[in-house]
Formats: C-alpha cells, sequence, structure tokens
C-alpha cells in the first residue's frame, strides 16, 4: 500500500450460487408456492443483488465533509509486525504495519471495547486480547467470533515518508462496521404458517445464521423462533455481570431485526418437527412449514440428581431472571456452586465480594486442569482463596437440605455439610434436541445429531448448507458441545 489513497469503487455485490436444476426451480418459488421475487440470471447461476433492493447505508468515503485526514507518524516509527494506536483529532485509529505495508482500521473491539492494540497480530489478522474475536487488517471483516460486526477500514498513504490516514468522522467515532445487508422483499401476502427459512433458536448462532443470509443477499421470509421471551442476547454476560437485565445484553436492537426483516417469535417452543414433510409444530399447537431449516438451540444445563435437587434455591444459569436471583439470593449469605467450570467459576468471581460466603464443590483436584494444566490451574485456585472463596475437591455432592422448603445446607460425599441459602449447579450441558425425538432427525445416545465436519458450525458454508444438507444418514457422529445443525 502507498502512494496516493485509491478511489472509493462503486459498490456491486453479486453472490454466486451455483444450484443443481432441480433446487433451482424450487429456489425460483416462495415456500407458498408462488414465484419469487429473487432474480436470477439467463445463465440461471447467479442471483444478482440489485442495488435499490438494499437498507440506505452510508459509505464513510462518499461524503467530503465527513472526511478527516492526518499524517499519523514516520514510516520508520513502526515496525514490521507493529501495532500503534493514532490519533485523528476526532477520534482514534490501528495502524498496522505488515510485510511493509501499513493498514489501519477501527482501534476498539466492537464487541465489548478492548484495545486491540494490546491484542495479537498473526497472518493479516489481529485477535482481540479480551475474548478473542479476530479481524481481517485488509479489510476490517469479522473472521472469528464472539462479535457480529467488523471494524471501519481506512485508507492510508505515504508521503515523503510520512504515513497519512484518511478516514470517515462517523466511522472513527462509531468503531463498528455493520455489513449492507438484503431485506424480505417477498410478497406480502404470503401465509404466516409458510416460511422460506426458519430458525430455531434465537441465540448467537441462529442471529448469525440470519444475517449472514441477509448479508449474503438472500432476500425471502426469514423466521426466526425462541422459547425464552427475549430478542437474541449474550448469554455469556449471565455469569460475568449476573445483575444484567436482559435489555442491556441483547445482541442486536428490536429495530435492527425489522430494518432487516427478520421475524422473530418470541416465547415460541418447537415441540416436534416433520423432517420429510418440512414442517415444525409449536408449543400452542401452530404449525408452520418451512423450505430450510436451521437448528441452533444450543444447549440445555445439566442438574444434579441427588435428593433436594428441585429445591427452589437451586439453580442452574440460563437466562437473565436466573443469575439475577442468584445475586439477590447470596447477598451477605452463604452460596455454594457445584462444578469448578468456567460457569462455576465466573459465579464465584462475581459473588465473593457480595455473599458471606462462597464455596466450590468440585470432582477434580485441580480447577481448569484440563484446560490450563496444573501449574495455572493451581494459581487460579490460589487467587480465588486470596478472595475468600473455599474449595471442596475431588468430593460431590450427595444431598441438599431443606428448612421451610428452603435451601439450608449441601452435604458432600466426604462428609462435609456446608450452610447454603443459595446453590449454582455448572456441570455442563447437554443438547437441547429431545423434540426431534419423532422428527426423522437421527440423534446419537447422548442427544447429539451426528454430522460431519462440513456440517459442523460454520457459518461461511450456511448458505451450501441451507441449499444441500438433507442426507444425516450419511453423517458421521461428531461431539459438539453446543449445537448447531441445518435441515
Ligand atoms: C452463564 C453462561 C456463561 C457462558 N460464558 C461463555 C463464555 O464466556 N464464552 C463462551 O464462548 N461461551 C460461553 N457460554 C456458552 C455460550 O453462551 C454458548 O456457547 C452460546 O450461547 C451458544 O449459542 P447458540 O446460539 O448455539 O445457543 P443458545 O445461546 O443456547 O441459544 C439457544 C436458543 O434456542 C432456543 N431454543 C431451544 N430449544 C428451543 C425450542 N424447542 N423451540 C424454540 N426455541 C428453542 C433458546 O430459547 C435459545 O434462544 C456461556 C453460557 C452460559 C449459560
Ligand atoms: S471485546 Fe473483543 S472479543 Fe470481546
Amino acid at each position: 500500500m502507498g502512494g496516493c489513497f485509491s478511489k472509493p469503487k462503486p459498490v456491486e455485490v453479486k453472490v454466486e450460487v451455483v444450484l443443481p436444476e432441480k433446487e433451482r426451480e424450487k429456489e425460483e418459488m416462495s415456500p407458498n408456492g408462488k414465484a419469487s421475487p429473487l432474480a436470477y440470471k439467463a445463465n440461471g447461476t447467479t442471483r444478482l443483488y440489485h442495488h435499490e433492493e438494499r437498507p440506505i447505508v452510508l459509505n464513510p468515503y462518499t461524503n467530503p465533509k465527513d472526511m478527516v485526514e492526518a499524517s499519523v507518524c514516520h514510516v520508520k516509527d513502526l515496525e514490521n509486525g507493529q501495532m500503534r494506536e493514532v490519533d485523528l483529532g476526532c477520534g482514534k485509529a490501528l495502524l498496522i504495519k505488515q510485510n511493509g505495508d501499513f493498514y489501519a482500521m477501527g482501534h476498539k473491539c466492537p464487541h465489548y471495547g478492548a484495545p486491540l492494540v494490546k491484542g495479537v497480530l498473526s497472518k493479516g489478522r489481529v485477535r482481540c486480547p479480551w475474548h478473542g474475536a479476530c479481524f481481517n487488517i485488509a479489510t476490517g471483516d469479522i473472521e472469528d467470533f464472539p462479535g457480529l460486526d467488523g471494524l471501519p477500514k481506512f485508507q492510508v498513504k505515504i508521503e515523503k515518508e510520512r504515513v497519512y490516514i484518511r478516514a470517515s468522522k462517523q466511522a472513527l467515532q462509531s468503531q463498528r462496521r455493520t455489513k449492507v445487508m438484503a431485506k424480505c422483499i417477498a410478497l406480502s401476502n404470503y401465509s404466516t404458517a409458510i416460511t422460506n427459512v426458519l430458525i430455531i433458536g434465537a441465540g448467537p448462532a441462529g442471529l448469525v445464521c440470519a444475517e449472514t443470509l441477509r448479508q449474503e443477499g438472500f432476500s425471502d421470509r426469514i423466521v426466526m423462533c425462541t422459547s425464552e421471551k427475549y430478542l437474541p442476547y449474550d448469554r455469556s454476560k449471565l455469569s460475568k455481570s449476573m445483575d444484567s437485565q436482559a435489555e442491556q445484553i441483547f445482541l442486536r436492537s428490536k429495530e435492527f431485526f425489522h430494518t432487516y426483516d427478520i421475524e422473530m417469535l418470541t416465547e415460541t417452543q418447537v415441540v416436534g418437527m416433520d423432517s420429510k414433510n418440512k414442517r415444525v409444530v409449536f408449543k400452542d399447537g401452530f404449525r408452520m412449514e418451512y423450505n430450510k431449516l436451521l437448528i441452533a438451540t444450543g444447549s440445555t444445563p445439566k442438574t444434579l440428581k441427588c435428593k433436594g435437587k428441585e429445591l427452589d434455591n437451586v439453580f442452574t444459569i440460563r437466562t437473565p431472571e436466573d443469575a439475577n436471583r442468584v445475586v439477590k439470593l447470596a447477598s451477605s449469605k452463604n452460596a455454594v456452586i457445584v462444578g469448578a467450570s468456567f460457569l462455576g467459576m465466573e459465579v464465584a468471581a462475581y459473588l465473593c465480594e457480595k455473599a458471606h460466603s462462597v464455596s466450590v464443590v468440585e470432582l477434580e483436584n485441580i480447577p481448569f486442569k484440563k484446560f490450563l494444566g496444573e501449574k495455572v490451574g493451581l494459581a487460579i485456585m490460589k487467587m480465588f482463596e486470596n478472595n475468600r472463596v473455599k474449595f471442596y475437591m475431588q468430593t460431590e455432592v450427595s444431598e441438599l437440605r431443606e428448612q421451610e422448603g428452603k435451601l439450608k445446607e449441601v452435604v458432600l460425599k466426604s462428609g462435609k455439610v456446608l450452610r447454603a441459602d443459595v446453590c449454582v449447579i455448572g456441570i455442563g450441558a447437554s443438547p437441547t434436541t429431545g423434540f426431534l425425538k419423532q422428527s426423522g432427525v437421527t440423534l446419537d445416545a447422548k442427544g447429539y445429531i451426528p454430522v460431519n465436519k462440513v456440517t459442523s458450525i460454520s457459518v461461511y458454508t450456511m448458505l451450501e448448507n441451507l441449499r444441500n444438507i438433507h442426507n444425516v444418514a450419511a453423517l458421521r457422529s461428531f461431539s459438539l458441545n453446543y449445537l448447531d445443525y441445518y435441515y
């Protein structure tokens, strides 16, 4: 990169979708059998996304009044492989030097705002120091999750050995770039009981699928359903900021779904699926037909099997309500956490300042031993102990005892009895696939759907999969913790 700024190119988005003849015929019809408004080229292989179909999105490089340009350093100020935060007067950018070329993009991770300059630069990507999202330095695109948005990309030029950055003020302020997306242009008088794409599950997997389809120009009906009462939210926050309200951790706003015509059915649980007739049944008896289905129902926390497991103050953390109630009940009281898992330890970390006592019960001898090894596990354990967390290792719970209907004690197999006003169970999760039992979909003994590498979680293969996956029987078992699958 160097010389002068490259001229902004007009945006023309083409999505190449090569469809087998039979599939193409089907695709050209809406699920209600009417002609689909999707356009195909004469040779039938390319879906062209018409520019006028797109929502109006400001291109940061087109409004001269919005632009700022500044000299930020000398070319020799940065070594190859180095990054630096530079100030353009009205906002900062991340300047990167790799293989003699300079790149500039947003400096804050769009996920939760981590300073990317503290991240790792490797092979054309910057990895966020906090939760590992990965950004392409040439495009600013997000290439690994968590997070949904990419970074704004700024222009760089070299003049008389000085590095200049030209950037949109708006992009410098926002520090995020949402990809251009299609809207639904399907006929508005379609039956509500028929959709082209149905996504069961409104976690990050379901949401990313819907967004990716729109980003790739898919302009037919998309319906997402969730048994929860909220729009997709960041579940991982529940063990880290346990007092979060759902609205504070929404992944996208209500307006977002409205703008991109992603229909969201909340408190709508699927209780049955008929893969042969491409139909699902909801809890209230309503049936919906689909053309393509994504199962992104995630997992369900495992519970204890011992006496007292159903007591009121015993929780798994799955929803904002669970987390909020635990905080309330643990405040100045005794909390027992079963499982020194990531979830359990995060809950312990959150509660240790608020509760009177926090005890962690674990089968292994050292937390995180499998993931981080003995040394790191022991160091973490020490750190927790220094913060008043007590560990009961190599034992398990034999009974949860109550007094007047409320949890009072946790009895361990070792014989130890712990006082407990609230108990959090963090012992793993199993796939949420119960509703698929009569569906014609193969489940293994643990409830996982057998998949192969191609059909495992991959947003990149989503479009292709949405067209091709029908042959479950040919797939081999692949253990996934969190299950997302396309039909
Ligand atoms: C407390 C907690 C902390 C976590 N922390 C981290 C972390 O720090 N880092 C990390 O990488 N991961 C973390 N995880 C795991 C992470 O949240 C999951 O990997 C992620 O949410 C999986 O996303 P998903 O979209 O596959 O499923 P989920 O987020 O589980 O969403 C599943 C969706 O399916 C819906 N659903 C299920 N069954 C049905 C049905 N029959 N009908 C209709 N809808 C249905 C649910 O309502 C939900 O909307 C954490 C999880 C928890 C619970
Ligand atoms: S803040 Fe960057 S991945 Fe979370």
